[in-house]
């Protein structure tokens, strides 16, 4: 698929990566519907930001957390004037947090899991809906930390898991016609109030960084038989 022109949904907009990913697309020629959540003082630099790339950007509020929101956000997408129908899906918003095993109690749990796992597998509902039997891609960006089995991220650990496996069978699922893939990066922001980081080194022994990740969703979108794959970056 060639994104110039497409039309892309990226979730998680104001984070450090996603919004990258956005600013890269949007160079490419992409029109983007970017998800905000409750960070307005940031949407509204990298909605300042995309602006001087393209004049093809929407932006809607969602706490994904709760689909009904998911299914609020796809039925304002359907009306938006002046850009085609969506054809590719980032999934990226997130939360992420260290946590000792004994401290872990049921709401935290359910908030990972709503965010990290359910939200993507919403929109990924709603999306596939919305694009019937036309071409699509569908990109979940995980974690590296998947492969590592790092105490004190197993919630974490697991959603993105959740979400892998997901990614997996849904290529199945929804093939022929939409593939679906991840992103896994390895750290490359980290969280000023976790102090103890676990090893940042990937499986060829290199450390991430954003190139990475935008080449790992560039090879993504522009090869169409690639599907039902994680990408560890
Ligand atoms: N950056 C890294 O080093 C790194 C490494 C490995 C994997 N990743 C993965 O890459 C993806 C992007 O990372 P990032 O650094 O851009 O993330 P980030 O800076 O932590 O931002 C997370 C985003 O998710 C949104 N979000 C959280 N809860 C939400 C909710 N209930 N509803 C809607 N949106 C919600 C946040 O919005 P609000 O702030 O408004 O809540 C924010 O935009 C994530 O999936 C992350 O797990 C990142």
């Amino acid at each position: 698929m060639d994104i110039k022109g497409k039309t892309v949904i990226i979730t998680g907009i104001t984070g450090k990566l996603t919004s990258q990913i956005a600013f890269h697309l949007a160079a490419k020629g992409a029109n983007c519907i970017c998800i905000y959540h409750k960070n307005v003082e940031k949407t509204w630099i990298v909605h300042k930001k995309l602006l001087s790339i393209t004049k093809k950007v929407f932006f809607l509020e969602a706490d994904l957390a709760k689909h009904y929101f998911v299914g609020k956000i796809f039925r304002k997408i359907k009306d938006l004037p002046g850009i085609p129908a969506p054809e590719v899906l980032i999934n990226a918003a997130a939360v992420f947090d260290k946590k000792r095993f004994g401290d872990i109690r049921e709401v935290y749990i359910a908030k990972t899991f709503a965010v990290n796992f359910s939200a993507s597998f919403a929109m990924i509902q709603k999306f596939a809906k919305l694009v019937g039997r036309r071409k699509a891609k569908i990109i979940n960006i995980t974690d590296a930390i998947v492969e590592k089995y790092q105490p004190g991220f197993v919630v974490y650990s697991a959603s993105k898991a959740a979400l892998e496996n997901a990614t997996k069978i849904l290529a199945k699922e929804l093939a022929s016609n939409i593939t679906v893939n991840a992103v896994s990066p390895g750290i490359i922001h980290w969280p000023k109030k976790i102090d103890v980081r676990p090893p940042a080194n990937l499986p060829a022994d290199t450390i991430a960084n954003v190139g990475k990740v935008l080449q790992a969703v560039d090879f993504i979108i522009e090869n169409d038989a690639v599907t039902g794959r994680i990408i560890t970056t």
